[in-house]
């Protein structure tokens, strides 16, 4: 049931806190400060190759960052609808990974078995422990976000993202890439997302503040680098699926390659501006779209330098660590499009058009 929210969406962004901390407790001890063992021997493997669908797949681009910078372990992630029908070229060391809300999609469950006809081994991350990838996978990787029932995926991406995150530590760890020290460090990092994700949660006022100009707009842009361009494309999707806004996820460094074009007064630019190694060339892309006339709004933690742009708003996010920006940072981008949508008066939990579970090709 719902509460005291008005949607399961709401309700759902809220559980993030809780579901993630269960997520982060399957992998990953507290008191020990290490990364638990796995039925996976990472240090075996020379690649993994993540598929999945829609918001899934963006989680897979996120946990690539961390694989490759951690574990020194080359990943690949596809869509799944393009991966099983294009006889792609794997080599016997490969993991596949599918990640799944559900475990029931259909071109993501194609893509699992194929792979494992190969001979590969594989894995499959899923919120849904007794769906038909979490059959098919050799290992099991639960998320547990427990049931999630608004089509617009919330807490399920988060915990995907956590587990995924987690994983790589546990594979930097076995592959002698990351030290007892740093294991620890990032283990301890990855621990305070709970509390960050629910400090993030008290930004509703400040967003509420932006939705009346974002429900006006045509087009958005989200922008980002490192793991915040995936989660630019979510909050694209986002946006689109329960707002029904067209939005558009870039790399920051991709903006002069086109989509600058696309920059006037009428079209906002969202920024998801943590402050890591990436920020100062995040900021120079946003004053150029500042420069251009297109408004922004910035998702920066307090203490990031100003940028003296005009048209630059900034919204302040909790300061945190790098690795657990994407999830810090999932929860502005899932309440911009949660009060654009209800700004607007669509069907938040049941978009037009949309199934929770694509079963079906
Ligand atoms: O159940 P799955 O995680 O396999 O579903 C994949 C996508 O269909 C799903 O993430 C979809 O993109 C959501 N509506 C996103 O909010």
């Amino acid at each position: 049931e719902k509460g005291e929210y008005r949607h399961f969406m709401e309700k759902e962004i809220h559980e993030q806190p809780d579901s993630v901390q269960h997520t982060l407790s399957e992998y990953l001890d507290l008191v020990t400060g290490a990364a638990k063992p796995q039925a996976v021997d990472f240090a075996a493997l020379d690649r993994i190759q993540i598929v999945a669908c829609g918001t899934a797949f963006y989680a897979g681009q996120i946990a690539r960052y961390a694989f490759e910078k951690l574990a020194g372990l080359p990943c690949d992630v596809e869509i799944a609808s393009e991966f099983r029908y294009r006889s792609p070229a794997v080599s016997p060391r490969t993991l596949a990974v599918a990640v799944s809300q559900s475990g029931e999609t259909a071109d993501t469950l194609a893509s699992l078995t194929w792979c494992k006809a190969q001979g590969l081994k594989t894995a499959a991350v899923v919120n849904v422990h007794s769906s038909s990838m979490a059959r098919e996978a050799e290992v099991l990787w639960p998320t547990h976000a427990g049931p999630e029932i608004g089509v617009a995926s919330t807490k399920a991406f988060t915990a995907q993202v956590a587990a995924l995150l987690a994983l790589a530590v546990a594979a930097g760890v076995a592959r002698g890439r990351i030290d007892a020290a740093t294991e620890s460090e990032l283990v301890k990092a990855l621990f305070e997302s709970p509390r960050l994700i629910a400090d993030a949660l008290r930004m509703g006022d400040s967003i509420r503040a932006v939705v009346q100009d974002l429900a006006k707009a045509d087009d958005v842009l989200f922008l980002g680098r490192g793991a915040m361009f995936p989660l630019a494309m979510e909050g694209a999707l986002k946006l689109k699926e329960i707002s029904y806004i067209h939005a558009e996820g870039y790399a920051a460094g991709e903006l002069k390659h086109g989509p600058i074009a696309l920059i006037d007064e009428e079209t906002p630019t969202i920024a998801l501006a943590p402050l890591d190694d990436m920020f100062e060339k995040t900021a120079s892309n946003l004053q150029e779209v500042a420069a251009r006339g297109g408004p922004v709004i910035m998702i920066t933690p307090e203490r990031a330098p100003d940028l003296h742009g005009a048209g630059i708003r900034r919204i302040h996010a909790p300061d945190c660590h790098p690795l657990i920006a994407p999830l810090v940072y999932a929860v502005p981008v899932q309440l911009l499009a949660y009060y654009t949508a209800v700004q607007k008066g669509t069907d938040v939990d049941q978009p037009r058009n949309l199934a929770k579970s694509v079963t079906v090709e």
